[in-house]
């Protein structure tokens, strides 16, 4: 259950969570990561490869701002339980061989220690795909220790734990407008 207070503090199970980055401030982002993508694009016409199920918001936001030409695949790895990272990356599933000669936009929600999204780059290289880009809506730079660049990022966060807009915390709190921390 989410329960919401005037504050915009809310509870989700065991945590309370104060409000972070209002939706007003997030289409703004997610706007100008869609303008910075075009202009690297420069008339390509990419795959979006949106990895579930944290980015399922921030994808269908991004294309629709994105507006040209484009692909949509959808593929799922998931290595969380709960607040922590379990450092463990689980199977891949809905990777395949469309992503050969394209370019591919890997469209993340949240890049924090980088073990899903280097496990994920290495399979998504074996499929030769023409160039990838990488795009995450959060990224935690003092815990990134992934080896490829995050391209495009809308907001650096520190070391903190986010729900809503896709982000769960065990699975309850993707529906929210707003991104709320942990407190
Ligand atoms: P990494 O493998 O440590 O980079 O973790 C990446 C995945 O963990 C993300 O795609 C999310 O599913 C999840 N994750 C990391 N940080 C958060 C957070 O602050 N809130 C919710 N999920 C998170
Ligand atoms: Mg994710």
């Amino acid at each position: 259950m989410v329960s919401e207070t005037l504050s915009k503090k809310i509870r989700i199970q065991d945590k309370e969570f104060e409000l972070f980055i209002p939706e007003e401030e997030i289409r703004t982002a997610v706007g100008q990561l869609a303008e910075e993508l075009k202009e690297k694009l420069n008339g390509k016409s990419p795959l979006f490869l949106i990895v579930l199920n944290g980015s399922f918001l921030f994808a269908s936001d991004l294309v629709r701002a994105f507006g040209g030409p484009c692909s949509v695949s959808f593929i799922r790895l998931k290595s969380y339980q709960g607040t922590d990272s379990t450092g463990n990356v689980r199977e891949l599933i809905g990777l395949t061989e469309e992503c050969a000669g394209k370019v591919v936009v890997l469209v993340e929600d949240i890049v924090d220690t980088g073990n899903t999204l280097m496990a994920l780059y290495e399979k998504l290289a074996e499929h030769k795909p023409a160039e990838v880009l990488v795009t995450s809506l959060f990224l935690k730079p003092s815990v990134y220790k992934g080896k490829v660049p995050v391209d495009h990022v809308g907001f650096k966060v520190a070391d903190k734990f986010l729900v809503g807009y896709g982000l769960d915390y065990n699975e309850i709190g993707r529906n929210l407008r707003d991104v709320y921390v942990l407190i």
